[in-house]
This record gives C-alpha cells, sequence and structure tokens, in this order.
C-alpha cells in the first residue's frame, strides 16, 4: 500500500490569505545558503530583528539548533543533508502557511536540495539568498573552531574542505559577507522584501 493512501487533506477555515489581509504583509521564506563561517546566522538574525521592530512576526531556523533537536538524528553525509534540508523545507512551508516571514540558515550545500525546498513554495515565497563569501576568508573567521578541526581530518565531510558546496545558479539576492557590513547586508534585504511588496 502507498504511504498516505489512507490520509485525507484537512482545508483550513482561516487561509494564508486571511492571515495576510491581518497581519498586512505577505508571508515568505528567506532561504539563507552558504559555507560555515559565511555569516548565515548572524545575518538572519540581523534580518529577523529588523522585522521584529518593525512589528513582523518572523522566525530564524538555524542549522546548529534545529540539528540539536528536530533533525538530532542526522549526520553530514550527502543523504542526511538532503533530509535535513527537506524536512526544514516542510516547517518553512508551515511558518509560511501561518502568515509568517521565515528565515532559514543552514548551509544546504546541494543545488537539488535547494531546488526542491523552492518547488514546495508559491511563485515568489521563496526567496534564496547566497551568503557569498571565500572559503579562505571563512577558514580565517572559523569562529567555531571547525575548519581547524576539519583540516586536521578530525571532522569528516566538512563543507569546503571534504565535502562540496554548489554555488548557487540564480539567488534572489547575493550577499558579499567579505565586502559589506551586517547591517547594510540586513538593509539591502528589508529594501528588496519592499520591492517585492511582500512588506
Ligand atoms: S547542512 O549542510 O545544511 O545540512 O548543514 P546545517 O544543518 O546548516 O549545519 C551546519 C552546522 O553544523 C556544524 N557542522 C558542520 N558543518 C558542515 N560540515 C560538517 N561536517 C559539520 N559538522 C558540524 C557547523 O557548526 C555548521 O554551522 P554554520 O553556522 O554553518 O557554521
Amino acid at each position: 500500500m502507498q504511504k498516505g493512501s489512507n490520509l485525507t487533506w484537512h482545508q483550513s477555515a482561516v487561509t494564508k490569505e486571511d492571515r495576510h489581509l491581518l497581519n498586512q504583509h505577505k508571508s515568505c521564506v528567506l532561504w539563507f545558503t552558504g559555507l560555515s563561517g559565511s555569516g548565515k546566522s548572524t545575518l538572519a538574525n540581523a534580518v529577523n530583528l529588523n522585522l521584529h521592530q518593525l512589528g513582523i512576526r518572523s522566525y530564524v531556523l538555524d542549522g546548529d539548533n534545529i540539528r540539536h533537536g528536530l533533525n538530532s538524528d542526522l549526520s553530514f553525509g550527502k543523504e542526511d543533508r538532503k533530509e535535513n534540508i527537506r524536512r526544514i523545507g516542510e516547517v518553512a512551508k508551515l511558518f509560511v502557511d501561518s502568515g509568517q516571514i521565515v528565515l532559514s540558515a543552514f548551509i544546504s550545500p546541494y543545488r537539488e536540495d535547494r531546488e526542491l525546498v523552492r518547488s514546495m513554495f508559491e511563485p515568489g515565497e521563496f526567496m534564496e539568498i547566497f551568503v557569498n563569501c571565500p572559503l579562505d576568508v571563512c577558514e580565517d573567521r572559523d569562529p567555531k573552531g571547525l575548519y581547524e578541526k576539519a583540516r586536521k581530518g578530525q571532522i569528516p565531510d566538512f563543507t569546503g574542505i571534504s565535502s562540496p558546496y554548489e554555488t548557487p545558479d540564480r539567488p534572489e539576492i547575493i550577499i558579499q559577507t567579505n565586502t559589506m557590513t551586517i547591517d547594510e547586508s540586513a538593509h539591502k534585504i528589508l529594501s528588496i522584501l519592499k520591492e517585492q511588496k511582500i512588506l
């Protein structure tokens, strides 16, 4: 028997569009992707704070945090990273349906995994933000000492060292964190949200 064949989808009496009207803004997912140490979490948190100060309900889903709970059963092998990103995509979809702006900060190194998440959303709801920073700069920053360990062979499958990072082909936004400040970068993202009539 096919999985889910005895399940029925229940329509909500309150729709996403009803929530948009109530909130006076649209919901979307801001999908930050980039190397470890590129600044994904810092930037997602800065944008989140700006949105909060504007009175907008938003929430950050962060790789390290989610891997402590929901995805604590997953490794950093290719198949587990795929499952990590698929689950986050589903969680992000629930947030978007609830009318919120969700900011996800995951390395999400594989193009096909990011494209799978994109395909879960309606046009305009998924904004891929490439947090671009050269590997040598990320490695110099090494905020958690992980690159040093990875170079010593103490962390298997470390992104950029012993596991690939596939750069986005068509990101909606590119942020160059080695040349822009966090404030400038957050401001750029907020401006684009206004231009796109999300805010
Ligand atoms: S992924 O690739 O999207 O599934 O990774 P993600 O869920 O974002 O988790 C990345 C954080 O996990 C820590 N960490 C590693 N990163 C990359 N490769 C390996 N092998 C690894 N092991 C642990 C690291 O703190 C990452 O956080 P960030 O914020 O990216 O530095």
